[in-house]
């Protein structure tokens, strides 16, 4: 059985006032041995996160795909890493929105974080008029294929499917919709990587909260979600994890 995972995303959101949230965090992912708890924060938090709570897996949001050089404002896989993180997130809709990055750019970003030890949620999701237009599943599937590395495997890949109109937006896809939708991602990773893909686990993102939590994750092939708003305070984001949490 996959162990769920749980991840957070503080966005552009907090500073060293919001740190004292990840006690909560860390307590309420004590209390849930069976879950893998993380949260990626803003880099200027990776060092002092890690400092503060070095038992809780602390996340960068980007990478940029070189080891180094000219590439002003840009952070690479060595530096979170030297700072503290353990993973990274690729691929978010925001950066694919607001940066316009493509899949091919999450390739090399999975591919630089791993070459430096960086564990990867690489992130996939169509947009509304994509799903509007019947095309949500060959999208999702198209994103996998140009963005997983060939090499990806469960040690240190996860994928994580956000309908970007889902993120932020408090809409949410009937559950039906994500069981097609992570079904579709759970054929894909197996037809690119063999049997390997049935250890991956495959997380759902976008308006989680303590309401749905529980019953998203019951869906089929659903191993945990990255959550955004909701993990920005431990009162939020520990029922979370504690719905997660499959018991003794
Ligand atoms: P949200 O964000 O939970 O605020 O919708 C999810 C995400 O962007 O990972």
């Amino acid at each position: 059985m996959r162990r769920r995972s749980i991840v957070g995303n503080w966005k552009m959101n907090g500073g060293l006032a919001t740190l004292a949230e990840l006690d909560g965090i860390a307590a309420a992912a004590g209390a849930a041995p069976d879950v893998d708890v993380a949260v990626a924060v803003p880099a200027t938090l990776i060092a002092p996160a890690h400092a503060r709570i070095p038992t809780l897996a602390i996340g960068a949001e980007d990478v940029h795909e070189a080891d180094h050089g000219a590439h002003t404002g840009c952070l690479s896989a060595a530096m979170v890493k030297e700072a503290g993180a353990s993973f990274t997130i690729v691929g978010h809709s925001e950066r694919r929105g607001d940066q316009h990055e493509t899949s091919h750019d999450a390739f090399m970003k999975a591919a630089a974080a791993h070459r430096h030890g960086l564990g990867v949620i690489l992130c996939v999701g169509e947009l509304q008029a994509e799903r509007d237009a019947g095309r949500a599943e060959r999208v999702v599937q198209a994103q996998i294929e140009k963005s997983l590395p060939d090499d990806a495997h469960a040690d240190w890949l996860t994928l994580a499917y956000e309908p970007r109109w889902a993120i932020g937006t408090g809409r949410t896809p009937t559950l039906d919709d994500i069981a097609t939708m992570h079904a579709i991602a759970r054929a894909k990773l197996r037809q690119m990587v063999g049997d390997t893909a049935l250890a991956m686990r495959i997380l759902y993102g976008g308006s989680v909260t303590a309401d749905n939590a529980a019953r998203i994750m019951a869906v089929d092939n659903v191993d945990g979600a990255l959550v955004g708003g909701a993990s920005l305070t431990a009162a939020k984001f520990a029922p979370i994890i504690a719905a997660a949490h499959r018991g003794a």
